[in-house]
């Protein structure tokens, strides 16, 4: 009954999570999509109201022609609307669905004793150190090197530097899913956290200032913008983290700390060209291919790198696996989580007629995704997982 009620927490903690970060990233894109698209008026009546930058679009039957001023403009007669929920919404529930998954079960999800044995407690902690601690490195930066004469560049290879330390460091503690996961989840607190202590207290203070007829000063628009920038690229690279939990093959090798550091540059990259692209297009000319193609190749190597190793040919006359043969590997790789009691994900194993009821899912889980045995906690030999295989394939008899 525990795992039932944990699974409809993780369900609608995961369905929550999902629409408040599509609407995040949603409002995000377009509002980079927007101020790199604005043109510098030519009415006369809208450059004396203080506007810099206009355009028009068509949605949804109706035409809008949304404005950007420079300084805060003069007087606002309507409601001022702010966008802070979206991403406040995605970390809480983000933060919700992690301690749902993997905090409770850290024993499980977190701790791979093949790669670091200590105990579910140390590592849960150690999990939510690394969220505290990126934000505080990675924001000590922007405070010290962002100041600089060309900080935008120092601080990009900075940062940088940091996530590539942080991805390697992540995947010598913990199961390489969890590793994926938490360097995701801690880029995107970081977002969340450069919404909530500086671009928003920024933007109230020039509401305030405005209010009260004091001239705003640039430096709050300057730092906002800065970490608006930051997020835009942290993106890409955050979403595959937080995909990757799916994909076995993607983080369970030796080098799953590289792979994981190459498809973040690889989002990174695809981000630039479509922000500079914007640009490109106001400005007519040709979007700078070259940071596509880059990201492009860097997946297309990826792709060549993990493909799987052919596995031992068999002889065609080789006898099918039998099905006590089947039994004996299930019975000392996966009852051990799937019996009578353990149900993980609803799945037991512990007779002849569930194992012959769920084939398919022991097929895919245990030789082809390979996500079966967990961190493979049984240690499973690549003989076993090439014995159910041959019994699937063979019609699982
Ligand atoms: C150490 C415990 C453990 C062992 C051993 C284990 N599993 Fe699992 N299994 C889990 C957990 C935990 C889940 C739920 C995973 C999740 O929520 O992503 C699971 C889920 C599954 C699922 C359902 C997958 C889904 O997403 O619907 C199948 C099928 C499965 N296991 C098959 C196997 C097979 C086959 C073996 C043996 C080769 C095995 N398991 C060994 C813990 C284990």
């Amino acid at each position: 009954m525990d795992a039932y009620l944990l699974d409809w927490a993780n369900l609608l903690l995961r369905w929550l999570h999902v629409i408040t970060a599509i609407a995040w990233v949603g409002s995000s894109f377009y509002f980079v999509w927007l101020d790199n698209h604005l043109i510098k008026p030519k009415s006369p009546d809208l450059l004396e109201k203080g506007v810099d930058g206009a355009l028009w679009a068509v949605h949804g039957g109706g035409f809008y022609n949304p404005q950007k001023y420079m300084m805060a403009p003069r007087k606002i007669h309507t409601e001022l609307h702010w966008f802070y929920w979206e991403s406040y919404s995605t970390w809480l529930s983000g933060f919700g669905l992690f301690t749902v998954l993997y905090l409770w079960n850290a024993g499980t999800f977190l701790v791979d004793k093949s790669i670091f044995e200590w105990t579910p407690f140390a590592a849960g902690a150690a999990a939510l150190g690394f969220l505290a601690g990126f934000w505080l490195i990675y924001d000590g930066i922007c405070r010290t090197l962002g100041q600089r004469e060309n900080g935008d560049t120092v601080v990009g290879v900075a940062v940088a530097l940091v996530v590539v330390a942080a991805s390697w460091a992540a995947c010598q503690l913990f199961a390489g899913r969890a590793a994926f996961l938490l360097v995701g989840a801690m880029i995107a607190t970081a977002m969340s956290a450069n919404v909530f202590f500086w671009i928003i207290p920024g933007q109230r203070t020039v509401v305030a200032d405005m209010m009260a007829g004091r001239p705003a000063d640039p430096i709050h628009g300057k730092r906002g913008k800065q970490r608006s920038v930051h997020n835009t690229y942290f993106t890409l690279p955050v979403l595959v983290a937080m995909l990757s939990n799916h994909y076995g093959w993607l983080y369970q090798g030796r080098w799953n700390w590289l792979v994981l550091v190459v498809m973040m540059v690889a989002g990174a990259l695809i981000r630039h060209f479509f922000v500079a692209r914007h640009k490109a297009h106001v400005k007519g000319v040709q979007p700078p291919w070259g940071y596509a193609a880059a990201g492009t190749a860097a997946i297309l190597a990826l792709v060549v790198a993990l493909a799987p190793k052919p596995t031992a040919a068999v002889a065609a006359d080789a006898p099918v696996p039998t099905r006590a043969e089947v039994k004996a590997v299930i019975d000392q790789r996966c009852v051990l989580c799937h019996n009578a009691q353990v149900q993980q994900k609803n799945v037991s194993l512990h007779t002849p007629e569930l194992i012959k009821q769920h084939a398919l899912a022991i097929y895919q889980q245990a030789t082809v995704t390979k996500l079966m045995p967990l961190n493979n906690a049984t240690q499973i030999t690549d003989a076993e997982r090439a014995l159910l295989k041959r019994w699937y394939e063979a019609g699982a008899p």
